[in-house]
């Protein structure tokens, strides 16, 4: 087990871990020292990658939590408190996508973006305030927002209102936690494949002509390829190390430079 680096001997609870850009995040935690949780829907899938990170010789567990219902976020918390006694970094990372337009979405759609990818987060960080203040040292929230929080973007009604208000939360937070060495920051990726980016046909969706017509004709990512998963763990890791003690309330776009371009 890793018990240097730079988050050794630190507790991280990261939702929608089991996958993904919070895989990716956990993994590399995980790598610095720290003990991961895996908390998502997705038990079976979190249990596997849980089980990968040990046989690396990392410290990683899986924990199943919907962060849609306030129950079932309460007794993560308290299986956290159980097994550690305090949690150093928690990371929101678990949202889900869907296609909306105002004039064809359903209120039971919004509805259902909503209290995932927005009041999800506002629920797991007030339930694990109280074990981020056991914490003795480095008290992180770190947010996974989006461009599409930042900017407007067509068919995207319910997904770019929560992540807007994710935006506006982490500032909010980062207000009222600062008194107790709680910095509350965020990340806003730009387009990454993961399986979120999976259409129901089956087929990828930076493969579409939309998307190369995007990225490459029109270069509104300067950097002219999609995210991978990876390439937002070194920014995570930087917002919930000491090396960003003095930084609080912010958002960092991870996107390639596409937000430079809007
Ligand atoms: N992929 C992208 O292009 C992109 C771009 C910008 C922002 N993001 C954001 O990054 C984060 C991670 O997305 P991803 O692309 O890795 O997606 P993903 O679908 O690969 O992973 C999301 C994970 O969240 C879990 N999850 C969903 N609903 C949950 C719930 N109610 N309770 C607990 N867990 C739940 C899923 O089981 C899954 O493991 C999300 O907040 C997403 O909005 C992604």
């Amino acid at each position: 087990m890793t018990d240097q680096g730079r988050l050794a001997g630190r507790v991280a609870v990261i939702t929608g871990g089991a996958q993904g850009i919070g895989l990716a995040i956990a993994r590399r935690f995980a790598e610095e020292g720290a003990s991961v949780v895996l908390a998502d829907l997705k038990i079976e899938t979190a249990t596997n990658a849980a089980s990968d990170l040990q046989g690396a010789g990392l410290n990683a567990v899986a924990l199943a939590v919907d962060i849609g219902w306030d129950e079932s976020v309460k007794t993560l918390a308290g299986e956290v408190e159980r097994r550690f006694g305090r949690c150093e970094i928690l990371v929101n990372n678990a949202a889900i996508g869907m296609d909306t337009h105002i004039e064809t979405m359903s209120m039971d759609d919004y509805h259902r973006v909503i209290r995932i990818n927005q009041d999800g987060a506002v629920c797991m960080t007030m339930a694990f305030v109280p074990l981020l203040k056991k914490a003795a040292r480095g008290r992180r929230v770190l947010n996974v927002a989006s461009i599409q929080g930042l900017r407007g973007w067509p068919n995207q009604l319910a997904y770019a209102t929560a992540k807007g208000a994710i935006v506006n939360f982490t500032r909010a937070a980062s207000c009222d936690l600062a008194p107790h060495g709680i910095t509350v920051n965020a990340i806003a990726p730009g387009f990454v494949d993961t399986p979120m980016s999976i259409l129901p046909d089956g087929s990828h969706e930076y493969d579409s002509d939309w998307f190369r017509d995007i990225y490459v004709k029109y270069g509104r990512i300067p950097m002219r390829r999609f995210g991978h998963p990876v390439d937002m763990a070194g920014p995570a890791f930087f917002l919930c190390s000491d090396d960003s003690d003095y930084v609080t309330g912010q958002i960092l776009s991870v996107d390639g430079g596409a937000s430079a371009t809007f």
